[in-house]
């Protein structure tokens, strides 16, 4: 279908002046057009009008609607609602990442997280001078919501989105917008652009007047004020966010086109400043002692704020030492969460049932009767491995505590012994897989019980197959946990290349139980979408032992492509050669994760995988260009040895990293730069052998200054 351009159409009549058959002619056709217009920018990613013409078609749909309440068709654009989730938002990439953060839940986890803050920065002259000297830190209640990040454009609001995985959101502007608090044009001065982030939560009592209204209705109720922000700020109705009572509290910044301050104090006095409401708990203290004060005292008022709250954030306040810390990963090393105590409570223990893992471990699981705990109904529980099942000794039958923080699993703590049933027995462990029977064993050393089973273990395929669509890697929407059971039992999907061509070709869908064309359009789209993939995700996709995403990042980094990274790994083969050695060199690569990476690519069946992975289609592409890209220690090699003056050599890694270096701990002929400070050993010696080029301090600092 082919759109006239909205400029040079005639004017529409208003919806009063139609008559009933022009009402449902023109109602037809919009729902059409819009249908094919979502078409376009979901599926196709390439839409052909603007928003704004887009939303004044919608608008014009729900007019005509509103005075013809009769003719609103079965497939109205208005009515398109419990779409899966994620499908209705457009995706958006955050231009700075969506940060989380690492959690402590005692004084002693806050103040060995400050410990090494100073360890980190020890080099500066306040810190040499007293070790223990304090670090200013703004403190925050921690907000019980979704976050969300704002972004504005010479002082007006122009894009909402979700945090999504904290790289790419969903775009929920126009339900952001109809948030009170939200401002849709800032006061003051403010930089050009400027995206202020923050959490949508809700009041307690607003969330239960909700509920109760949704009781009456006979809709089904939100188990928390939490998964009720959650519910509301993803609603493809903005007129139904609009009926909720959602709320903001600004706490962060992403994007800025020029600073905004020299701390984060002063950041949020900003932000109040345009018009966003700050949350006015926060404090700043002078000393991490002033801050776990406050801590306390919160916790004791926590009930009476009227909205939930599960710790607090402890940051920074300098934007100077902000800058210096960095991040790993995907958390800032200047911010911390300081939970609140977990919440317990008892029940029973039903069941301890052995699950088997991607790698083959065996991992008891605790089922539970069900019971809620701090507002969440529990039915499962960890229990990490045998020796922790014979050290607590529990016995199926057991009354038992457990306790829930935040979103980790939940964990038993004890059994109540007076409640155990007279006849109970320990708990047997298997020495076979559960689910193939395979030997199953533990090496000298390890806490963990493997299947052997391997290849020909379903429950190894399915989790490795699970690990792969997951969000970290392919990041293959709507394809639950319970498909990719039921695919591969089927015989569906087998292994990751099935289920490109399953986007090919769907035949073994159509006609399946729960699968509707649609359905299936959807999958095939969001597996196709998914068919070009950085390096890095690709790698951890691939399920190597001991490699998370970290340690992808940095096998993308150092071997840049696919093609060179399986190359290396082949000639790492021998174990005293150069190629071994540059991949154990690389800073955050010990020898035992080498070595099950250079198995991993050894091993003939993976060889598989990944050739087939490419024969149906998959591109891996180099990690993205980041700003680091243009700085002089992009791509370089760089080794970091001697004592530094002016910053510790953890502080000098990030940094080189941050700026695209890849840090290795030893010196090779494939070593660009070593930097040398006081008092270097043998790594400095064997530069100047290698005629490899060396800084000194100064010089270090004069390059990462320009950078
Ligand atoms: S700061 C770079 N401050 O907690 C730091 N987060 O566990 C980014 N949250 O995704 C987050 N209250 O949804 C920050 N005062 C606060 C917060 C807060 C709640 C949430 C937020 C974030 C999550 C991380």
């Amino acid at each position: 279908m082919t759109r006239k351009p909205t400029t040079g159409a005639p004017p529409a009549k208003p919806p009063e002046a139609l008559t009933e058959a022009e009402a449902e002619a023109e109602l037809a056709a919009l729902a059409a057009e819009i249908a094919e217009h979502d078409r376009r920018y979901h599926q196709e990613d390439a839409p052909t009008i603007s928003d704004a013409a887009y939303d004044a078609l919608r608008r014009r749909n729900e007019a005509i609607e509103a005075r013809f309440p009769a003719l609103v068709r079965a497939d109205s654009p208005s009515r398109r609602v419990g779409a899966t989730p994620g499908q209705g938002f457009r995706k958006v990439a955050h231009s700075r990442p969506m940060l989380s953060l690492d959690n402590a839940f005692t004084d002693e986890d806050v103040l060995a997280f400050f410990t090494s803050v100073r360890q980190f920065l020890r080099k500066d002259v306040e810190f040499r001078a007293d070790p223990a000297a304090s670090i200013a830190v703004v403190a925050e209640p921690k907000i019980d919501g979704v976050s969300a990040s704002l972004r504005y454009e010479k002082g007006r609001f122009v894009l909402g989105a979700t945090r999504g995985d904290g790289i790419e959101g969903e775009d929920v502007t126009a339900n952001l917008r109809t948030l009170a608090e939200v401002p849709k044009l800032l006061s003051g001065p403010a930089p050009d652009v400027i995206e202020v982030r923050g959490e949508v939560y809700m009041r307690g009592r607003d969330f239960l007047a909700l509920n109760a209204r949704r009781q009456e209705a006979g809709e089904p109720l939100f188990a928390n004020p939490r998964n009720s922000a959650a519910g509301s700020l993803r609603q493809l109705d903005p007129a139904v966010t609009a009926g909720r009572p959602l709320r903001f509290f600004a706490y962060a910044w992403g994007e800025a086109s020029e600073e905004i301050a020299d701390s984060h104090w002063h950041a949020l006095q900003r932000f109040a400043g345009w018009g966003f409401r700050v949350n006015p708990e926060t404090r700043l203290c002078a000393t991490i002692e002033e801050a776990l004060a406050f801590h306390r005292d919160l916790a004791g008022r926590r009930a009476d704020l009227g909205y939930d709250i599960d710790g607090v954030v402890y940051k920074v306040d300098s934007l100077a030492l902000q800058r210096r810390l960095g991040f790993v990963t995907r958390a800032p090393r200047w911010a911390l969460a300081h939970k609140f105590p977990a919440e317990r409570a008892q029940t029973r223990l039903l069941r301890i049932v052995v699950q088997v893992g991607r790698t083959g471990a065996l991992t008891p699981v605790a089922e539970l009767e069900p019971i809620t705990v701090g507002g969440v109904v529990v039915s499962r529980a960890t229990l990490h491995n045998e020796d922790e099942i014979a050290r607590k000794d529990v016995r199926e039958g057991d009354t038992v505590v457990i306790q829930r923080a935040g979103d980790v699993i939940p964990q038993i703590v004890a059994v109540v012994p007076e409640r155990r049933p007279p006849d109970s027995k320990p708990f047997a462990f298997p020495n076979e897989c559960p689910i193939c029977h395979s030997h199953a064993v533990r090496e000298p050393g390890e806490v963990v019980r493997r299947c052997t089973g391997g290849l020909v273990c379903p429950a190894q395929a399915v989790e490795r197959l699970r690990h792969f669509v997951s969000r970290d890697a392919f990041d293959i929407e709507g394809l639950g946990e319970k498909h990719i059971a039921a695919f591969w039992e089927d015989g569906i999907v087998r292994n990751p290349a099935d289920l490109f061509r399953l986007a090919e070709d769907p035949t073994p869908l159509v006609d399946r139980e729960g699968w509707k064309e649609t359905s299936i359009a959807n999958l095939q789209r969001a597996i196709r979408a998914r068919a070009t993939i950085p390096l890095d995700r690709f790698v951890y996709a691939l399920g190597i032992r001991q490699v998370g995403e970290a340690t992808a990042r940095l096998l993308a980094r150092n071997y840049e492509s696919l093609e060179g990274l399986r190359a290396a790994m082949a000639a790492a083969r021998d174990p005293d050669g150069e190629a071994f050695h540059d991949l154990d060199a690389i800073s955050g690569i010990g020898e035992s994760v080498a070595r099950d990476i250079v198995e991993f690519f050894a091993e003939p069946h993976n060889q598989t995988v990944i050739d087939e992975l490419l024969a149906v289609g998959v591109r891996v592409v180099p990690v993205a260009a980041s700003r680091a890209a243009a700085s002089p220690l992009a791509g370089r090699t760089v080794v970091i040895t001697g004592e530094l003056e002016r910053m510790t050599r953890r502080e000098a890694k990030a940094r080189a990293e941050a700026l695209g270096a890849k840090v290795a701990e030893s010196v090779s002929k494939k070593t660009d730069l070593v930097v040398v400070g006081a008092n270097p050993g043998s790594k400095a010696t064997k530069a100047r052998e290698l005629g490899v080029r060396t800084l000194d301090e100064a010089e270090w600092l004069a390059l990462i200054d320009g950078a």
